[in-house]
């Protein structure tokens, strides 16, 4: 198995699998055109969520990481009626952006991008009791996930979902001897994860566009 041949394997489950979406592909092309990095999770991974959240049933979601908004239309689009996401951007520009791309999705009453450093809108989403929530996407600065991760258990209810993104990369997690920020992070992450009494948890690797990669999913058990 190579590279290529897990493209290929996408290439061809997201062609029967996932339909051609003006709203998103319209999505991806602005924030291109504006200069964004193209790491958005792949149409693929966006429909796992949005299969997840359906799944959880969930009502209140909470996105820490917008880029573009890609991954937060496919979640604001799992909402039933009524239902919120809120996602925390520390970029003016690329919130600029989803903010743009969310309204062109029709979504601007379901989505609300809020700007600033995530560990400084988390305490605030606490302060003005906007939880709980019943799902938690982490795709930000991978050196801050533990502290996300934390923050997420702490906003949400019991039975809450959690997913965060690039917990393996090309299997860097492995190496004790990285000193590579964000792998240090994502090892920090998931030793923490693993102590952590208040959740059940596992860790899935994935193939594809996006090359190596893999996503923590974790329940709340408890508060
Ligand atoms: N979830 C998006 C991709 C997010 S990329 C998608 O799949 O479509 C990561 C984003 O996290 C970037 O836009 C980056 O600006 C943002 N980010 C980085 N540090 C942050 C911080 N401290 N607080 C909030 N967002 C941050
Ligand atoms: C990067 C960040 C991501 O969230 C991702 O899914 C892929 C790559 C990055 O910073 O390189
Ligand atoms: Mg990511």
């Amino acid at each position: 198995m190579t590279a290529s041949s897990w493209v290929a394997v996408d290439a061809y489950v997201a062609n029967l699998l996932i339909p051609d979406d003006a709203a998103l592909r319209a999505a991806l092309e602005a924030s291109i055109a504006a200069g964004l990095p193209a790491i958005s999770v792949s149409p693929l991974q966006g429909k796992l969520l949005q299969l997840l959240a359906r799944m959880q049933g969930a009502r209140n979601v909470l996105e820490i990481g917008t880029l573009g908004g890609y991954s937060t239309i496919w979640l604001a689009r799992a909402l039933p009626p009524g239902g919120r996401l809120i996602t925390l951007e520390v970029d003016a520009r690329h919130a600029e952006i989803a903010r743009a791309n969310i309204a062109l999705a029709g979504l601007e009453g379901v989505a609300e991008v809020r700007v600033g450093p995530g560990l400084e809108l988390l305490p605030r989403l606490a302060a003005e009791q906007r939880g709980p929530f019943d799902f938690v996407f982490i795709d930000a600065d991978k050196p801050s996930t533990a502290a996300y991760f934390d923050w997420a258990v702490r906003l949400s209810r019991p039975g809450a979902a959690i997913v965060v993104d690039n917990v393996v990369r090309d299997g860097a997690l492995v190496d004790p001897g990285s000193t590579d920020p964000d792998v240090m992070g994502m090892r920090h992450f998931t030793e923490r994860l693993a102590a952590d009494p208040r959740v059940s948890a596992t860790i899935v690797q994935t193939v594809g566009v996006k090359g190596h990669d893999g996503f923590a999913l974790a329940r709340v058990v408890a508060d």
